[in-house]
């Protein structure tokens, strides 16, 4: 089948087959490895992207489903700049080997959207589908309250 998605502001057509996922056509097709793959069964959040704004596991999404949609990946969340959440999860050592951090920051762009000054319990719920094996859920915490910050401060 074919499908039509814009990824990170570009259009793209492709051919895929049915049971082709999202996250295979942005890591295979489309060379855009930042997207990562922790368990491929719905647990780790590790490959979470922004499709039309909404933090989604692409493992869980069939390209097909995608059709139409604009999809943000990791590579192209800040444009030309690290976005804001990519800065606050450096200045707050929010990683440690790395692995989950695309994912958590998607996430968490995707909470920030939603909530712009985040509740501790909405911070733990918008987290609650991404795991982190480093266990740097502190600084992650910490992280997410600068990057509101941050943002509150900058035009929108
Ligand atoms: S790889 Fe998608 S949730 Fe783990
Ligand atoms: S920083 Fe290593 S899994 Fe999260």
């Amino acid at each position: 089948m074919k499908i039509s998605i814009e990824v990170n502001g570009q259009a793209k057509s492709l051919e895929v087959e049915g049971r082709t996922l999202l996250v295979e056509v942005l890591r295979e097709h489309l060379g855009l490895t930042g997207t990562h793959v922790g368990c491929d069964t719905s647990q780790c959040g590790c490959c979470t992207v922004l499709v039309d704004g909404q933090g989604v596991k692409s493992c869980t999404m069939l390209a097909g489903q995608a059709d139409g949609s604009k999809i943000t990946t990791i590579e192209g969340l800040g444009g030309n700049a690290l976005h804001p959440v990519q800065v606050a999860f450096t200045e707050c050592h929010a990683l440690q080997c790395g692995f989950c951090t695309p994912g958590m920051i998607m996430s968490v762009t995707s909470l920030l959207s939603r909530y712009p000054n985040p509740t501790d319990e909405q911070i733990i719920e918008g987290l609650a589908g991404n795991l982190c094996r480093c266990t740097g859920y502190a600084n992650i915490i910490s992280a997410v309250r600068q990057a509101a910050q941050a943002m509150a401060g900058s035009p929108a």
